[in-house]
């Protein structure tokens, strides 16, 4: 496994593989790995031939007041990792690499970066877009896996690529969790003992509703508010936002259907987690 630092020597690297008529996997990530990144990288190994997984902490996507210089990291580890996951090459950039001094132009997906997580954090998304297009550009790979753990994510990279033509196929791969159900996120590595004996009740509260929606109820408000008094069952839970929305378009709905979701976001202290379901398995 090769580690590249360089945008002209990835490209270089990658010239010669697609000479050779190798497939590229692409697997976007800010490191400090746990199961979730790693399984993504099987996810691309099956559909391609040459896996790259990029390493960037992306500044542009955290907002003035949220962790990025906190942000865990360990690249020993994380090359270790990927490494015996079969990657072939960690593209592991500095932040001068990436955005050249001045930075000015911005990739936003309108709308759907606004919602949900938009909400409360206004530039993320636009952060997200645009590393993820300087990527896209950087190492043309012919398929992208990204996780359903970042669903709204996952929806506007979709929504980017069909707009921007970015000659791409992404995958969305599951969500992987921890034992007792909570996702596994690098965020975790914040949470107190306390609060992390708390966290799972935000699964166990998505996986009660899923139950309620299978027992016929169809109604959103009913299982929103189902949902919202399992987490405040837990003590140290605060509810930032409890939503059913459309995959398509994010926005709310009334009733329940094959193409809806549950997204929720929660903070335990001074961590926020995200989760969400769907709630009509659609291979049912
Ligand atoms: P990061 O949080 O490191 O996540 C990298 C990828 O791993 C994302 O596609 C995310 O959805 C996926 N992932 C995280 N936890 C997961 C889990 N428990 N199960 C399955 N997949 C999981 O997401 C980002 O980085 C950044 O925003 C990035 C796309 C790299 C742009 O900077």
């Amino acid at each position: 496994m090769k580690v590249i630092r360089k945008i002209s020597e990835l490209r270089s690297e990658l010239t010669i593989h697609r000479k050779a008529g190798s497939r590229v996997g692409l697997v976007p990530t800010m490191g400090y790995f746990h199961e979730g990144h790693l399984s993504l990288m099987d996810v691309a190994r099956k559909d391609s031939d040459i896996v790259v997984v990029s390493l960037f902490v992306n500044p542009t996507q955290f907002g003035p007041n949220e962790d990025l210089v906190k942000y865990p990291r360990d690249f020993e580890r994380d090359e270790r990792l990927a490494k015996e996951r079969g990657a072939d090459i960690i593209f592991y950039p500095d932040s001068r690499e990436m955005y050249p001094d001045p930075f000015l132009t911005y990739v936003i997906t309108e709308k759907l970066s606004g919602v949900l997580c938009g909400e409360s954090r206004p530039i993320h998304f636009r952060g997200v877009t645009t590393i993820v297009a300087k990527l896209f550009n950087i190492i043309q790979p012919d398929v992208a896996v990204f996780g359903r753990k970042d669903a709204q994510q996952a929806i506007i990279i979709k929504k980017m690529v069909a707009d921007l033509n970015f000659p791409v196929e992404i995958i969305v791969a599951p969500i992987i969790r921890e034992a007792d159900g909570l996702a596994m996120s690098s965020r975790n590595t914040y949470l107190s003992s306390e609060e992390r004996k708390q966290a799972p009740i935000i699964y166990r509260a998505l996986q009660k509703a899923t139950e309620m929606v299978q027992r016929g109820e169809l109604n959103a408000g009913c299982v929103e508010r189902s949902i919202r008094q399992q987490i405040e069952t837990a003590p140290l839970a605060r509810i930032e936002y409890i939503e059913i929305v459309n995959e398509k378009n994010l926005e709310p709905v009334k009733t329940i259907d094959p193409g809806t979701f549950v997204a929720v976001a929660v903070w335990f202290g001074k961590t926020r987690l995200i989760d969400n379901v769907v709630l009509i398995d659609l291979d049912r």
